[in-house]
């Protein structure tokens, strides 16, 4: 059902743009602008490198990607959509079963639009996060993970651009060229999400990033899976392909630290891990504290009625709605969480639909604590006592009922002084920050890791850990 795979063309693609002559002029002119804005706020000191990377080329879930080096401003970003299904349909709220939209239905456009460029605006956003750490990766092997998480973001503000260019007429225009003004950090024109304009300026960050980050992509493209807009649902859909490397290289790049820091714990006559230039698991923590917490904050609300209008109306689902629940109207449940009242934490009941947004943060809290729990159980097989998990959910909150109190790690309520005097040993800090720069000096020779790192347990797609993955 889906256009051929047109790979020859100025934007590869398999959504019928050589038929489609508006769209593709259109996108042909926004073309340049994004390569300016990759030039100037990509990782723009490697753009002589050849970086062996994989490059999406279709949508076959047999080879969908092809594997070699090339310079990073040749990426071939392409536009890709998973086939139509012959009978897709709307998979939650109030007219699930109906037939899927093709085009956006006048009521939803703003709703829709306003998902899709909040979700547009991250992908270049963690690229300008990124843009620097190439000048500290502990390994070739990092480099070419970190540069190939990068241009898979730029990929993904390419489907969101095809989306707003192809549906979303004047308005959309508009919004794809605000995507590339927009600026990570920046005070004046800051990316949307909040987690989006923190800096993440060493290794530590990035992996905790594209942990907890990613994995927050990952958790919002699943329920944008399962959007009625049938164009969206499909373009989400191939993106989890691609995202689940990044969660690859958070998860595994987070344990090799682990490993690490477990083996220098042994080697130093006090255990002390600083001391022999690793990374230590009170920092760890602080790091898992910090970006989770943000993490959570991306998902909303715990009491949303934006929640409930994009459910109710169709526009998102649950965590794989069509898969895993029978009853797509969710009119007749509750949702029971803790809310603050006259200073204390009580039960309360809200209609499941106004839930939905804590309902998502749920899934991702159990598929990050199943990480946890595989960290701990390496610590314990490399004989270190120390034990990672997450805080509360209602630690370091900035968005939702919780964001107006002080909780400590364990989710009890305590004073902001008390808070203010504990956020030194609970959240990565300045000082962890200048140690974190003392020791992440480049490596740049084939197989050689940092110290504060371990080797992987293999290479990439067959090929061995040596490999020269950037030259
Ligand atoms: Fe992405
Ligand atoms: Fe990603």
């Amino acid at each position: 059902m889906n256009a051929p795979v047109d790979l020859n063309c100025r934007i590869p693609n398999n959504v019928g743009l050589a038929d489609d002559p508006k769209v593709r002029r259109a996108l042909e002119r926004w073309q340049p602008k994004y390569l300016q804005w990759w030039h100037e706020m990509g990782p723009t000191e490697y753009e002589p490198n050849e970086v062996w990377l994989r490059t999406a080329i279709s949508v076959d879930s047999g080879g969908w990607a092809n594997y070699d080096y090339v310079r990073m401003p040749e990426y071939r970003w392409g536009i890709f959509l998973t086939p139509r299904e012959e009978q897709a349909v709307i998979r939650a709220g109030d007219m699930s079963g109906a037939p899927a939209w093709e085009q956006v239905p006048g009521e939803f456009r703003n709703a829709l639009r306003r998902i899709v460029v909040t979700q547009a605006d991250t992908e270049p956003a963690s690229v300008e996060q990124q843009r620097l750490l190439g000048r500290s990766a502990p390994s070739l092997y990092d480099m070419r993970n970190l540069f190939q998480v990068n241009v898979e973001e730029g990929r993904h503000l390419w489907a969101m651009a095809y989306l707003l260019y192809k549906y979303f007429g004047k308005d959309g225009r508009e919004e794809a060229g605000e995507l590339l003004e927009r600026r990570s950090g920046d005070p004046d024109k800051p990316r949307i999400l909040g987690a989006f304009n923190q800096p993440c300026d060493n290794w530590l960050s990035f992996f905790a990033f594209t942990m907890f980050t990613d994995r927050d992509g990952k958790f919002q493209l699943a329920a944008l899976r399962e959007s009625g807009f049938d164009p969206l649902a499909r373009s989400c859909d191939f993106m989890l392909t691609e995202e689940a490397f990044h969660l690859f290289v958070g998860e595994t790049g987070l344990a090799r630290i682990i490993k690490r820091a477990a083996e220098l714990e042994r080697i130093d006559p006090n255990g002390d891990v600083r001391n022999q230039g690793g990374i230590d698991m009170p920092t760890m923590q602080r790091a898992i504290n910090y970006w989770f917490s943000h993490c959570l904050d991306l998902f909303g609300g715990e009491i949303s009625n934006n929640a409930a209008s994009y459910f109710g109306a169709g526009l998102k689902g649950r965590f794989r709605e069509a898969d895993r629940y029978t009853d797509h109207r969710a009119l007749d449940d509750f949702y029971t969480l803790p809310v603050i009242e006259n200073g204390e934490l009580r039960s309360r009941e809200v209609p499941l639909r106004n839930a939905m947004n804590e309902v998502l943060r749920d899934e991702y809290v159990k598929d990050c604590e199943r990480a946890v729990r595989k960290w701990n159980r390496l610590l314990e097989k490399e004989g270190s006592e120390h034990r990672l998990r997450l805080p509360s959910r209602r630690f370091h909150r900035h968005q939702g009922i919780y964001s107006d109190h002080c909780f400590n790690p364990e989710g009890e309520l305590i004073s902001r002084e008390a808070f203010e005097a504990k956020a030194p040993q609970w959240l990565l800090g300045p000082e962890d920050r200048r140690y974190l720069d003392s020791i992440m000096k480049p490596v740049r020779e084939s197989g050689k890791f940092a110290n504060w790192i371990a080797p992987p347990t293999r290479g990439l797609k067959g090929k061995p850990i040596d490999f020269e993955y950037v030259r």
